[in-house]
């Protein structure tokens, strides 16, 4: 396995997740502030040729799984041509090529996506109400969002992953709706806990554990079981006993899963991104158009990998932390 994508702690980098856009066609309101971000000019963001020359040399080091977020994914009219690009590098060990995105567009466009050779897809809705989902995404769209839902089901994606984040007092109350959602389609809710992330206004009374979800679940679902953890997971994965899909929880916050951390960032301005947390950065696109060969790159690389920090995750790291808001770096796919 490459030396530059295995950091000090001996984990080994096999996942790349590259936004390629900042905009998003929602305004979550967890996901950014609500004045908005600055977008980095436009010949600042990477091209479709160098996302693809980057992951060249990404996946021809050791990365076998590319995930494409955002801001949000399809709002990039280049969309289609990047995943075929992504696609040409199969044979160099490109395994997996997945997308998290709000699923507005989808139910148009997901069809060309998968033939170009997009096979996951990650889609975001956190709650079943339509009033209620114009609030937290400052949109309308929640019929688009459930028929680009119904699209990826059609087209035969499975598990679909859906990424709800739980707020108190916003959509707690319907936790069980989503895990009944699970029962006859092969839908795998994830329960992302609430993260604070440059400024989305953090109010810990929004936040809810890990462990309080469960409870809740199985006072309705009393057999409600843990499956056993797969490698580098983000998720802790659990199903009710006959249900055709899963339930999982992304516990950034309880517990962090960075000892298996396997993931690097690009941002869509070129920086790579050790990690989610924290700040550190650096700038891949002007070493690219800085004419550096792929060695160089490598060593720039090599350098920021070596750099990554053995674990930030826990609320008292995130709140005290200075990052970007999350719609710059791509844990998220909404608005801007
Ligand atoms: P797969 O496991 O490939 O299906 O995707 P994923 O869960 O990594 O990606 P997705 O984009 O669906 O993100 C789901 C949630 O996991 C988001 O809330 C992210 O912020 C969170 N997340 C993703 N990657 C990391 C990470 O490296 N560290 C932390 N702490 N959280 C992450
Ligand atoms: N806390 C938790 N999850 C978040 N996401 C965006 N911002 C936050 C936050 N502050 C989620 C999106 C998406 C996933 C990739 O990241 O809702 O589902
Ligand atoms: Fe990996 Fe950093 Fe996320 Fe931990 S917080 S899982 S080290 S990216």
């Amino acid at each position: 396995f490459s030396d530059f994508l295995t950091d000090t702690f001996g984990r080994q980098h096999t996942y790349l997740r590259i936004s390629l856009i900042e905009k998003c066609n929602l305004r979550c309101q967890y996901c950014m502030p609500e004045e908005g971000v600055k977008l980095s000019p436009k010949d600042q963001i990477l091209k479709a040729e160098e996302i693809i020359q980057l992951s060249r040399l990404f996946v021809s080091e050791g990365i076998t799984k590319i995930r494409l977020t955002g801001g949000e994914p399809t709002v990039r009219p280049d969309l289609k041509e990047i995943i075929s690009g992504l696609n040409e590098l199969r044979p160099l060990g490109l395994k997996g090529i997945g997308m998290t995105s709000n699923a507005i567009t989808l139910q148009r466009r997901l069809a060309g996506l998968q033939e170009a050779g997009l096979d996951q897809v990650n889609l975001s809705l956190d709650t079943l109400v339509p009033a209620k989902f114009e609030f937290i995404t400052r949109r309308n769209g929640f019929d688009k969002v459930m028929a680009g839902i119904d699209k990826a089901l059609e087209l035969g994606y499975n598990p679909v992953k859906i990424n709800c984040v739980v707020m108190r007092g916003f959509n707690d109350d319907e936790i069980c709706n989503f895990v009944a959602f699970t029962e006859k389609k092969p839908i795998d809710v994830r329960f992302i806990e609430y993260m604070p992330f440059g400024g989305n206004k953090w109010n810990s009374n929004k936040y809810i554990s890990y462990e309080d979800m469960v409870k809740l679940i199985r006072e309705k679902w009393p057999s409600f079981e843990r499956l056993p953890d797969k490698p580098n997971i983000t998720s802790k994965a659990f199903k009710v006993p006959g249900f055709t899909g899963q339930v999982g929880f992304v516990t950034a916050m309880s517990e962090h899963f960075c000892g298996s951390c396997n993931r690097l960032r690009m941002t869509a301005d070129g920086n790579l991104k050790v990690c989610l947390l924290g700040n550190a950065e650096v700038s891949l696109r002007d070493a690219l158009r800085g004419n550096a060969t792929d060695n160089e790159l490598l060593e720039v690389i090599g350098a920021a990998v070596k750099r990554k920090k053995k674990q930030h995750a826990g609320l008292e790291n995130l709140t005290k932390m200075e990052n970007r808001p999350m719609i710059l770096i791509g844990g998220a796919e909404k608005k801007h």
